[in-house]
């Protein structure tokens, strides 16, 4: 339950649409590569308000040269614009693993992914995500969640046991175009699933969790301990 004591009494901290420009504009410069890759998804791809944005991608890059990643796993490729800004900060020998169970995507990202420095150190998984993340080895440095929604929890109590502690999972679209901040529909299932996903990162111990309100909201959770009670 959210905490009565972190609830606001003014609009201190709310936010003026002209800010996310802004701090888009007076952040690092966007490789050429994803703004060409930005450019085709929403050319030629069906949805892609999924794909990561410019702001959100230059904080995905960043956290990754912080925690200097030896091992990423990514749930949810899409075209492949987060899965490049991630690899941005890997390690040396490190690698970056990426699961999408759509194979329509696999011409787009393995042009942009081949034309990027990173390509020998991606490593592309086609299938269900809670099929194939047994198959890879951790520790894991970083996570990033963000495929079908309903299956959020299943990932990371998936991930949990093989992250390194003080590594990182990261969850997105948690704010769920704010859905989440109403009552939901009975039927809708995906506002529930991230509610109750919300709710539960808060109050599981095992991590320490703070909800970024970035684009669709974006949640940071350290690993505090890998052992599941
Ligand atoms: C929001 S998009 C990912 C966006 C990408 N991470 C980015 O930031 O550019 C979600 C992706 O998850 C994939 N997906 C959905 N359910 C999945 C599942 N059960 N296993 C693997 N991939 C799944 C979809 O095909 C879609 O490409």
């Amino acid at each position: 339950m959210p905490d009565p004591k972190n609830k606001l009494s003014t609009n201190s901290e709310g936010s003026d649409p002209n800010w996310f420009a802004y701090a888009t504009e007076h952040s690092e410069v966007i490789p050429d590569l994803l703004i060409e890759l930005e450019k085709e998804t929403h050319q030629k791809v069906l949805q892609p308000r999924m794909m990561s944005g410019r702001l959100q991608g230059r904080f995905l890059s960043l956290l990754s040269h912080l925690t200097q990643a030896k091992t990423i796993v990514e749930i949810g490729t899409f075209t492949g614009y987060a899965t490049l800004c991630l690899a941005e900060g890997l390690a040396e020998n490190g690698v970056l693993h990426t699961i999408d169970c759509n194979e329509e995507l696999v011409s787009i990202q393995e042009r942009y992914f081949k034309r990027s420095i990173y390509d020998s150190r991606i490593i592309r998984h086609i299938g269900f995500a809670l099929e194939v993340l047994p198959r890879i080895k951790g520790p894991f440095d970083i996570v990033f969640i963000d495929a079908d929604k309903e299956n959020y929890e299943a990932y990371f109590e998936a991930v949990l046991p093989k992250m390194r502690v003080g590594g990182l999972i990261l969850s997105d679209n948690v704010l769920w175009s704010g859905k989440v901040l109403h009552q939901a529909d009975p039927k809708d299932y995906n506002t529930l699933a991230l509610q109750k996903y919300n709710t539960k990162l808060r109050e599981d111990p095992r991590v320490q969790t703070i909800l970024l309100p970035l684009r669709d909201g974006l949640t940071l959770s350290r690993v505090l301990t890998n052992h599941v009670e």
